[in-house]
């Protein structure tokens, strides 16, 4: 386990540093090359397998422990090549966010790894967040037609998702990037939240303060309605509206409001959730934004409708119905949404390692092939090793438009 990761310039154990202070630039590489630092261990100790991510701030590798153990393990590394200022505080933030964080639905973070600074790295070291390895994500899951969940299954997945959530609303953490993609799944059929790149404490407002933090968060096809409006005061409800996306998209097996941009998104999330008015939503005519996007007029809200054909049991329709409310007010909470109950009548949640272990291999997003035109991903901007367009229908990949 870790307790901190030691990156101040203090010298560790075994260093000696010149007795006279003053360092030559030869002195400073020796001193610097031989640094111990402590708590945070060579990646080395690791031998890297497979990619398996290419996000917006840097790539994650399948590895295994040498020695030991030889667990696996996922290595997330912490993308540096414009920083000025050192480590960078996005990566400080995810550090301390996983650190609080420890719950059996929330991705173990295990150390922070670093590679030995020396003249082929111009003394520059890399860093590594190790995680327990997860076998699966559920948008790669989800795009392969050959994994196919039952109700019980279903009802697992969402229960463990709002489990996670329930319990990092509990510390007071808001996730902000809430995806299929950023849903792990390992092979025993446990769900971890992870990607806590874009998380951050939040707080309760006091007596007529507000907070001002950025809505730059959240992927578009996940943000909910505040954020695009422009609300800097928002809270738990973001995430819950990411919940309801990805609940419905265990049924559609593809994300259902797929919008190229935030006022398209937004018409997208009338169409099918009615038009957004102060009748509905009082208050959103204080938003910054609520006068300056036009807004569609006289939408029904069709949730229950739309959704029909796709989710035929009618408790999921109800739950799904009460996770994509337009007021983050009125959205239901994790613990009111775990009371529902969808998740307490026959078929109840039931374990989903006997249907994984029918699929040998992992499956991420990233390993996706590419969607056909018009159904754009986002994110890595290449394939991954998967095979061409004409064999997708062999490798049970495929795409499905709610
Ligand atoms: N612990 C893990 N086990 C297995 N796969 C992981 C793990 N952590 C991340 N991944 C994979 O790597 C991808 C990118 O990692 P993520 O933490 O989401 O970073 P980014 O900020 O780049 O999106 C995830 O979508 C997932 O497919
Ligand atoms: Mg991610």
């Amino acid at each position: 386990m870790m307790s901190s990761c030691r990156l101040e310039n203090s010298a560790g154990p075994n260093t000696a540093a010149p007795q006279h202070g003053i360092m030559n630039s030869k002195e400073k590489e020796k001193y610097i090359e031989e640094y111990d630092f402590p708590y945070c261990d060579e990646a080395s100790k690791y031998v890297k397998i497979t990619k398996i991510g290419q996000g917006t701030f840097g790539e994650v590798f399948k590895a295994q422990e040498k020695n030991g153990s030889k667990k696996l393990v996922a290595m997330k590394k912490v993308l540096m090549e414009n920083e000025k200022e050192g480590f960078p505080i996005t990566a400080l933030r995810e550090i301390r966010i996983l650190q609080l964080l420890k719950h059996e639905n929330v991705v173990n973070l295990i150390e922070i790894c670093r590679t030995k600074a020396n003249h082929y790295n111009r003394y520059r070291s890399t860093f590594y967040l190790i995680f327990d390895f997860c076998d699966h994500d559920l948008a790669g899951l989800l795009s392969n037609v050959n994994v196919k969940f039952s109700l019980g299954e279903i009802k697992k997945v969402v229960q463990q998702l709002l489990n996670g959530l329930y319990y990092i609303h509990s510390n007071k953490i808001l996730h902000r990037d809430m995806k299929a993609a950023n849903v792990l799944i390992t092979r025993q059929g446990i769900l971890k939240l992870a990607d806590f790149g874009l998380a951050r404490a939040f707080s309760q407002t006091k007596n007529g303060q507000v907070n001002r933090y950025t809505n730059r968060v959240v992927t578009l096809w996940y943000r909910p309605p505040e954020l695009l409006l422009g609300d800097r005061n928002y809270g738990p409800p973001v995430d819950l509206w990411g919940a309801g996306c990805i609940m419905a998209e265990m049924w559609t097996r593809s994300p259902i409001m797929q919008g190229n941009t935030e006022p398209q998104q937004l018409s997208l999330i009338s169409q099918l959730c009615g038009s957004i008015t102060p009748d509905v939503w009082p208050g959103v005519e204080s938003l910054e934004l609520y006068n300056k996007i036009e807004l569609s007029r006289g939408q029904k809200r069709k949730v229950k409708e739309r959704l029909k054909p796709y989710v035929k049991d009618p408790y999921a329709c109800d739950l799904l119905d009460k996770l994509l409310v337009l007021d983050p007010q009125k959205r239901c909470d994790a613990d009111s949404a775990l009371n529902h109950d969808f998740f307490w009548t026959e078929p109840m949640p039931c374990d989903l390692s006997k249907m994984l272990a029918q699929h040998a291999q992992s499956m991420f997003e990233y390993l996706t092939p590419p969607r056909r035109a018009g159904n754009m991903r986002h994110h890595h901007p290449g394939p991954g090793p998967g095979p061409k367009p004409s064999t997708i229908v062999d490798t049970g990949y495929q795409d499905r438009v709610f």
